[in-house]
């Protein structure tokens, strides 16, 4: 295979009870890439559009992902990509994560799959240092296995994949506001008092469960944020009022999708989504800010070629 067409999805982390642990992967939202095979060693980005990104490879997050691949594997060739982004920067639905997530796939893909898709997170996360200062993989996971995930431990890394209750579906409302992400890091508590640790671990541990036996209303009590949330909310207008009317319209949970701004509300079914998602319309079309409101599943399948 010399050129690969890939479909980056779009991903949640946090979930509330999750930070920096729990993601999920969008459906029908992300960016494409193509990736070409060329005989000069190294990853050129040939062309990006709808966003105004660097070319230049050590300042792109797809590119320094793809080069800490290639530095791993040593070809005797390298790269071409060109970018296609959907999905905005500082939206907190991945937008970085899917260029990161996406180049080391599709280089994988085309070198017909060397490494396991577990093993490519570690190349991804580092595209997310250059994004946010931090290592975090609760949105290049979820982007490269599809489904839950749940990042168990940083060192070494460990990610599992976790099931996916078929009726959930995800209400995001996207404000079209930039939050970047190591801002909203900037805010967080240092410290968190045993109180919160042993409410957000206990909620972390039911939503597992939850996830694993389909029970929705416990994974609608466990969606709660003790830790980012309160600092971070600060950053969204609205975002209580936004939360009240989901909630009062049937949403198992409501919170920040990442580190904001989009709010996401997990729901039992189309319906209760698809009413989530006008009566949030309602509410923010007051506010005089501009936004987009989208329904998406949980995707299973993460980075695809398409
Ligand atoms: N867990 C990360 C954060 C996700 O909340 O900062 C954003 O990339």
């Amino acid at each position: 295979m010399n050129q690969i067409k890939i479909f980056c999805p779009a991903t949640v982390a946090n979930l509330s009870c999750g930070f920096d642990v729990l993601g999920l992967c969008l459906e029908g939202i992300g960016d494409e890439m193509i990736i070409r095979k060329s005989e000069q060693k190294g990853l050129r980005i040939t062309k990006i559009t709808g966003a105004d990104l660097p070319l230049e490879t050590k300042k792109n997050v797809a590119g320094v992902a793809g080069m800490a691949l290639l530095h791993h594997l040593d070809l005797a060739f390298g790269f071409d990509l060109e970018i296609h982004k959907k999905i905005k920067a500082g939206s907190g639905i991945g937008s970085s994560s899917a260029s990161a997530a996406g180049i080391v796939v599709g280089i994988n893909e085309i070198l017909g799959n060397p490494l396991s898709r577990k093993e490519l997170i570690p190349f991804a996360m580092e595209g997310e240092f250059l994004a946010s200062g931090s290592y975090h993989a609760d949105n290049v996971a979820p982007a490269i296995l599809g489904g839950f995930t749940l990042v168990r431990g940083y060192n070494p890394l460990e990610v599992i994949k976790i099931n996916s209750p078929k009726e959930l579906f995800v209400t995001i409302l996207h404000p079209q506001i930039e939050v970047k992400t190591s801002a909203s890091r900037k805010v967080l508590p240092k410290e968190i008092s045993l109180k919160s640790a042993i409410s957000q671990w206990g909620n972390l541990g039911g939503f597992i469960s939850g996830l694993y036996t389909e029970d929705y209303s416990l994974l609608g009590r466990c969606l709660h944020d003790e830790v980012a949330e309160p600092e971070r909310k600060k950053f969204i207008p609205n975002f209580d009022e936004v939360k009240t009317v989901a909630l009062e319209n049937g949403a198992l949970g409501c919170g920040i999708s990442g580190s904001g701004p989009s709010i996401f509300a997990l729901c039992k079914g189309v319906k209760i989504a698809e009413k989530v998602a006008n009566n949030i319309r309602k509410v923010y079309s007051e506010t005089g800010i501009e936004f987009t409101v989208f329904i998406s599943k949980v995707s299973d399948s993460g980075v695809i070629k398409i």
